[in-house]
């Protein structure tokens, strides 16, 4: 059965309802196209839109205004770009605000997508990242103020209060890491239900820090336990970094801190080839929003030529989440069907296409399946 955060259908009565937030750079180049996507799959779903950073800031003098947050609370999810830094509010809201503890990172390579690996087709893994823990959201102070920190006296070093500098805190409650461990455990029981090996793979510095990796790294290890099918396997952090690349065939579901989650699912990316083709969604007990791994992409804003398929793709998982199962197939099928074709792809794909002649394939490709 499809784990409960992957599919919200029995709370939904009626058409859903997804509120739409482009975010910064050249996000709403591919938000636009996404939406117009979705809408004609699924025409039934009604797509609000607020508005964020700068063009918030602009029209309500406050870049996340009362009338962006009501939009996201009244809606049944949210799509979101990224933020380049003005809708990074918008983003924290999405992410502790609503509490979406769980961030799904999909790394699955298509026949026809531009990996450096010489073999791409035995990559089809998940991130299970923790959305809300760990080094993020910043908690940093003065150096001098660990001085009052009782642990502080058994550390193996003192801290260097005399020194100038600054410290980062970085936090793992037991629920958390728990609930987390559940998502990961959930989601390899569903995969192999598909026929996937069912193999949950913790990634941490448990060597090292003992009370924060080290408590990760037990409850992982008990929840898979209690999964009788399920198997597991543990890897230091730095370790698993290289099997990303050396041997992601022995990788099923790969669960992961919020830091080391941020950073691998970049590296991860990188292995199908690139961040135009990742997809993400972030998963609560009462709420979830969609957003691509990648961010903003200031280097190519305005230009035409994002690839849209990341963005696509966490619409389709959007899609699975309001119940569109059929429909989130098919925006699936028609983009593995434009990759293995190979026309009109995008340049960070070797192809010459822009960002609009790609997206008029992929619907081309949704038309002749009907
Ligand atoms: P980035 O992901 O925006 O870009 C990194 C590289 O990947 C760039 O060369 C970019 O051109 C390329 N790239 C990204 N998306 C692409 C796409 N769809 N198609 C083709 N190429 C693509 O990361 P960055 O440059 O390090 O960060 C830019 C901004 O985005 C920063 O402000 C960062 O904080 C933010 N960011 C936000 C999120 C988010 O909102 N969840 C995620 C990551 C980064
Ligand atoms: C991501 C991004 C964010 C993160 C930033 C923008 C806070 O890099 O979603 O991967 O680190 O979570
Ligand atoms: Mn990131």
């Amino acid at each position: 059965m499809m784990p409960i955060f992957f599919s919200r259908l029995q709370m939904l009565s009626g058409s859903p309802t997804v509120c739409v937030i482009a975010g910064d750079d050249a996000a709403p180049e591919v938000m636009r196209p996404t939406v117009e996507i979705l809408h004609s799959l699924a025409p039934d779903i009604r797509f609000v839109e607020a508005l964020c950073g700068r063009e918030a800031l602009e029209h309500y003098g406050d870049a996340f205004a009362d009338e962006t947050r009501e939009k996201i609370d009244a809606a049944d999810c949210t799509l979101f770009g990224a933020s380049g830094g003005p809708s990074r509010p918008v983003l924290w809201y999405l992410r502790w605000g609503k509490e979406t503890h769980v961030n799904v990172r999909p790394v699955r390579w298509h026949t026809g997508c531009h990996s450096p690996m010489l073999h791409p087709e035995y990559i089809d893994y998940v991130i299970v990242r923790d959305n809300l823990e760990g080094m993020y959201p910043p908690r940093e102070g003065d150096v001098r103020e660990l001085g009052a920190l009782t642990s502080s006296k058994s550390w193996w070093q003192a801290p260097p209060l005399e020194k100038r500098g600054a410290y980062a805190v970085r936090i793992c409650t037991n629920e958390q890491m728990y609930r987390l461990a559940v998502a990961a455990c959930e989601l390899a029981l569903y995969r192999q239900s598909a026929g996937y090996p069912g193999c949950v793979t913790l990634g941490a510095k448990y060597s090292i820090l003992p009370r924060t990796d080290g408590c990760f790294r037990t409850i992982v290890m008990e929840t898979v336990g209690a999964y009788p099918s399920l198997s597991y396997q543990e890897f230091l952090i730095d370790d698993l970094a290289r099997r990303l690349i050396a041997a992601p065939e022995t990788l099923d579901v790969v669960v992961l801190s919020n830091e080391h989650g941020d950073i691998l699912a970049d590296v991860a990316s990188g292995s199908i080839g690139g961040l135009g083709l990742s997809p993400s969604a972030c998963y609560g007990e009462h709420y979830a929003y969609f957003e691509p791994v990648h961010g903003s992409a200031p280097d190519l804003a305005g230009k035409g030529i994002i690839n849209p398929t990341a963005m696509l793709l966490s619409g389709a998982m959007m899609l699975t989440y309001l119940g569109y199962t059929e429909q989130a197939e098919r925006l699936k099928r028609a983009i593995e069907q434009t990759y293995s074709e190979g026309v009109s792809l995008t340049r960070d794909q070797g192809g010459s296409g822009s960002t609009m002649e790609f997206v008029d394939a992929v619907v081309e490709s949704i038309v002749s399946m009907k």
